[in-house]
Formats: structure tokens, sequence, C-alpha cells
């Protein structure tokens, strides 16, 4: 299912994606058309798009461009389930569709950004996301952060675009101050074009 708030938003993307355009020209050009895809969202995501997982949070793949450069995925969050501490290691963007989604940062206070160990976090602001609201980061520096819903909140639907595949992402131990890459293989499939 397309609509033309998708087709704007994915013509947008690609175009930027073609150009090379630097991460933060990138989130400042899509961040207003995430803010209309999500009025809109009933009209390209299906129900399985809705669907969540008893044991983590869902992700369902939405698209993802022919040459890998964009993905855009529906994550379906139910009380208390959490992402891992982690960075994406590109832009992305991210607008809710249902509920309150939460994001808590960290901040790195040791200096070398490509160390996988020795690293120091620092906990940083909390931010609450809820229904219409969009939010955007750019990598280097990382942004590291943890999103979900804490289980005295209902469960939330948010829609995720990013200028990669998002097939693995970088988790940190905060305790140990470890970094690693993990893939991400909970994708349930989605439509590719
Ligand atoms: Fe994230």
């Amino acid at each position: 299912m397309t609509s033309p708030a998708f087709e704007s938003l994915i013509a947008r993307a690609s175009a930027l994606a073609r150009d090379d355009a630097s991460p933060a020209d990138c989130v400042l050009a899509l961040a207003p058309s995430m803010l209309e895809l999500i009025e809109r969202a009933t009209t390209f995501l299906e129900p399985r798009h809705y669907q969540s997982d008893p044991d983590h949070y869902a992700r369902h793949l939405v698209y993802a461009a022919p040459d890998e450069s964009l993905s855009l995925y529906a994550l379906v969050w139910s009380p208390g389930q959490w992402t891992p501490v982690h960075d994406h290691g590109s832009w992305g963007v991210v607008g809710v569709l249902e509920g309150v989604l939460e994001e808590r940062s960290y901040l790195r206070q040791s200096p070398d950004r490509a160390a996988e160990e020795g690293i120091r976090l620092a906990r940083g602001g909390v931010t609450l996301l809820g229904r219409g609201a969009v939010t955007s980061f750019v990598p280097d520096p990382d942004h590291i952060h943890v999103t979900g819903v804490p289980p005295q909140r209902p469960g939330a639907v948010s829609l995720h675009l990013y200028g990669r595949m998002m097939d693995s992402f970088n988790t940190y131990d905060v305790s140990a101050g470890t970094r690693r890459r993990v893939p991400v293989a909970h994708d349930s499939g989605g439509i590719k074009r």
C-alpha cells in the first residue's frame, strides 16, 4: 500500500541519498516529511505493521531502498519493552504514531570515539515523545540512547527512517564500558521495492 505522503518522503530521502547530503541536511529536510507521514500512517501501513511481540519490541520493515541507502521501519513497543543501550551509526528520523515513546540519552565521557572498550558513559536527559512527535539524530558523535516504554504506560508504535539498512547497531555495556556491533535479528520482513 502506498500514499502520496509516503511516496513524497521516500522520493525526498532518495534524492538526498543520491546527492550524498550530510546527515544534518538529511534530518533537517526529512523531519517535516515525517510529521506529514505520521498523520497519514493508515494510508500506507498494514495491520501486520502494528503487530507486537511478547518477547521484545517488534520491528517491521516497511521500506528498503534498492541500494540499501534508506530503510523505514514500524516499531511496536509493549509496556516494559526497551532496546539495549545503542547507537545507529547513521542519521535517523523518528515519528510517534501511538502512545508515548521514551528515550533516555547517554553522554560519552571518554574521548576516543572509535574505542570498543574503556568507554565511559554518563546518563543524560529523558525525552517523552507523544503521539505526533518527531525527533531525529545524526552520527559523529554518536547518539547513544535507550528507547522504549515503561511498564506503567500503554504501548507505543513509531516510525523510524534511517540512512542505511538498520540490520545491525552498536550496543553498549555501560558498567563494563564496552561496545560491540550486534545484528538486529528481529525484522519481520516487509515491502521491497
Ligand atoms: Fe535508536
